[in-house]
């Protein structure tokens, strides 16, 4: 099993203050991730700005894309990314789309999906996917449990890169001990902390601890 990597979400509502969080914590996470409510707000030039800021750490798209693959992936690819989201509901040639102009794209699995669904991404050649429990989920009381897990290791066994995220605290991380995530997500858990290159800290001793 190998050890997760930690990835900051930037959701931000503007590039200053994602750039202030980011020069805090760029140095602690492994993954750095323009998130979706950032790019809206801000466009492409997150990208570059990450990029220039960091030129050897994997940089996430955080896009959604549900269309048009290959142009918003060729967009994101060239103004510095190396992953890019698509959601679930987007169709095979959208995803194949997208792969062909970018390193790798991550399904994010929100609302319905099914395993058949999931056994196309990987026939089309996606093999990262994204474990979601989304904020409005979240607000509305849902939390992580057992149900989740048990899809997570569901789609580790068919052969996915399972990332994992949506109000992750250093807390919840225990939950997934013995399984195989690729990467922990956090936004807030980090953004919101009083002291955010500290919290980076903490999320990542917690998954040496648990994982090392
Ligand atoms: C929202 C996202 C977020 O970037 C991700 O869920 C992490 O956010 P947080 O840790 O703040 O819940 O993709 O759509």
């Amino acid at each position: 099993m190998s050890i997760p990597k930690l990835q900051i979400a930037c959701d931000h509502s503007d590039l200053a203050s994602a750039l202030a969080d980011i020069k805090k914590v760029g140095d602690v996470v492994d993954i750095i991730e323009a998130g979706t409510i950032l790019l809206l707000q801000e466009g492409e030039q997150v990208l570059r700005c990450f990029r220039a800021m960091y030129p050897e750490k994997l940089i996430v798209a955080d896009t959604k894309c549900a269309d048009a693959g290959g142009t918003v992936a060729k967009n994101c690819q060239q103004a510095g990314a190396d992953y890019m989201t698509v959601i679930c509901a987007a169709t095979i040639p959208t995803m194949k789309a997208a792969a062909k102009e970018i390193a790798e794209i991550q399904v994010e699995l929100y609302g319905d999906w099914t395993y058949q669904q999931a056994q196309q991404w990987l026939d089309a050649g996606i093999s990262q996917a994204i474990y979601h429990q989304s904020r409005d989920a979240l607000l509305a009381g849902e939390i992580w449990g057992e149900k989740d897990l048990t899809k997570v290791r569901k789609l580790i066994d068919m052969g996915f890169r399972v990332s994992v995220t949506g109000g992750l605290s250093v807390e919840t991380l225990a939950l997934f001990a013995g399984i195989d995530v690729y990467t922990f997500i956090t936004g807030r858990g980090i953004t919101a902390a009083d002291d955010p290159q500290q919290a980076a800290v903490d999320f990542k001793q917690e998954i040496l601890r648990i994982w090392g």
